[in-house]
């Protein structure tokens, strides 16, 4: 039997975003957050690098702001830009009091009176300027909120719930526009439950499961892009997807991610007979933004006939390496790679969503009642290329900026009427689950093969033809039978690589990620790709 459950803040995602935003609302507020699996399952938990931050008295907020604008390619925003540095430092304050484990600086060089914690570098950073914790700054990030959320009583944490829509008032059929909510399948029982709520927030992280190769885990399948998408809100600069350049690339790693900051503090990439490339590419070398990095790397793994690239940081003393890296070189060694002794065999991967729901400085998207924050928006602050750890920073920045416009707007927000139960009455249980698996598989090659770092109107054109043969396969599969996380994602994956398809042809130029061999030049006027869904009456 299918539950009913009344919140005042329905929260979509338990990553960085999704708890930054429930801690900072007051305690009175019941609040619930949702997770697809376990609650660790977001892309929050397997940051390496860290958060990029104005932190140093040596620092400034004009520089990072002139960095993030340099690496996004004429189209970053400049009032989100600025906004979410400025907040940088009291987002950073609020990290620590919530007990955050950052690094220390225990340099003996290093000056009393200046800022604690350790900084790294990382790529189009001018500065050294991202707080870490480790390398495995998400898992001390994500340990310790959630440890203050499981604190906080008027926090429901609920694991194995996948929303499968939003609820409006227009898809009811009432008056207005506002989210009401969510139908959320419960895992445990198979049953679709109705969450009320008089906020509901999208914090789903992104969409690089569309790929074959990511760095992500298993759920980055672009839920609140999707959902929001459906429930008529905009989105804006789909086709600027982030490939990560330095994935380890070993038959057994799974989407393990080898972190920039290796670069940062002087890992050399190098080709197989041992030759330094990155020069030949960019001044800044191997501290050039991503998609330079990514691009040069595919370009010498196409020129070459080879699998892999190396990752060297072998001439740096090994205690440096083992204190500095414990995850990458456990990691490696595991795999029979002691990188403190050998290179590291990497390519490219998809790592980062830089495009999504657009939003405004507080959350909010089009359809009132309805936030977004993290890896699902477009803020306009990555612009076409996100520089490094400038993403942990916006997840906190939102996160705490819309908390606050919730609580501006709770005396005249009310708890919705009862809405009614998800209809299961015209689907039965599916016997042909295979093509789901077909349809996930297909879908993930053809957008590694069509829509990758390199593409063509060619290939736009193949992915699209297929795209949509494969949304109306899906539709029909979710229209007859009861749904399953399976095919809630793959319905969810495959409306954002639409979205992603239709984004890229829109696109006449390369810019940033957005590289095509028919438009290889940039256009004099940058232009946000804003994609406007279909009325319910169209
Ligand atoms: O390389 C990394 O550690 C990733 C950082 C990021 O994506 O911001």
């Amino acid at each position: 039997m299918s539950q009913q459950y009344q919140h005042d803040v329905l929260v979509i995602g338990s990553g960085a975003a999704g708890l930054s935003l429930a801690l900072t609302l007051p305690g009175h507020l019941r609040i619930a957050v949702l997770s697809k699996g376990d609650l660790s399952n977001g892309s929050t938990f397997w940051a390496q690098g860290g958060v990029a931050a104005v932190l140093d008295d040596t620092d400034t907020v004009q520089s990072h702001v002139e960095d993030t604008l340099n690496a996004g390619g004429g189209l970053c925003h400049e009032d989100a830009v600025r906004f979410t540095v400025e907040h940088s430092r009291e987002a950073i304050q609020w990290l620590i009091d919530q007990g955050v484990p950052f690094t220390r600086d225990d340099d003996p060089a290093h000056d009393e009176n200046s800022f604690e914690f350790h900084l790294t570098r990382e790529g189009g950073h001018s500065h050294r300027r991202i707080i870490h914790a480790a390398d495995a700054t998400g898992a001390a990030i994500f340990k310790t909120l959630l440890a203050q959320a499981r604190l906080r009583p008027n926090i429901d944490l609920l694991e194995q719930r996948v929303a499968v829509d939003l609820i409006t008032e227009r898809r009811l059929g009432l008056d207005g526009d506002r989210c009401l909510g969510a139908y959320v399948l419960d895992r445990s029982t198979g049953e679709v439950d109705t969450f009320g709520a008089r906020f509901t927030i999208l914090a789903t992280g992104g969409a690089a499961k569309v790929y074959l190769y990511t760095s992500n885990p298993d759920g980055a399948c672009g839920d609140g892009i999707a959902m929001a998408w459906r429930a008529g809100c905009r989105v804006a600069n789909l086709e600027f997807n982030q490939f990560h350049p330095t994935c380890l690339y070993h038959p057994q790693a799974k989407s393990f991610l080898v972190t920039e900051a290796l670069r940062g503090e002087g890992a050399l990439l190098k080709l197989p007979n041992g030759e330094r490339f990155m020069p030949r590419f960019d001044p800044r070398a191997e501290l050039a933004p991503r998609d330079i990095v990514a691009r040069a790397i595919d370009h010498e793994m196409k020129r070459l006939g080879v699998d892999c690239v190396y990752l060297d940081i072998s001439h740096k003393p090994a205690e440096f390496i083992t204190s500095h890296f414990p995850t990458v070189y456990e990691r490696c060694l595991s795999f029979g790679i002691d990188i403190t002794r050998q290179a590291i065999p990497v390519v490219p991967a998809a790592h980062y969503t830089c495009g999504g729901v657009m939003i405004d400085q507080h959350g909010c998207t089009d359809v009132p009642g309805l936030y977004a924050i993290g890896e699902t928006t477009f803020t306009g602050l990555h612009g076409a290329n996100r520089m490094a750890s400038n993403s942990l920073l916006e997840c906190f920045v939102y996160g705490r900026s819309a908390a606050a416009h919730i609580v501006d707007h709770l005396p005249h927000t009310a708890l919705p009427e009862l809405l009614p139960h998800w209809d299961a009455s015209q689907v039965t249980d599916s016997d042909e689950d295979v093509i789901i698996a077909h349809n996930w598989d297909e879908l993930r090659r053809f957008m590694w093969d069509y829509v990758g770092i390199v593409r063509t109107t060619k290939r736009l054109q193949r992915a699209e033809h297929r795209v949509r043969l494969l949304l109306d396969e899906i539709d029909e599969f979710y229209s007859n039978y009861k749904v399953s996380r399976d095919l809630i994602e793959l319905r969810n994956l495959a409306q954002v690589a639409e979205l992603m398809i239709r984004s890229a042809m829109q696109r006449k130029e390369s810019r940033g990620l957005h590289y095509t061999l028919d438009y290889p030049d940039m256009l004099p006027e940058a232009l946000d790709t804003i994609l406007v869904p279909p009325t319910y009456d169209d």
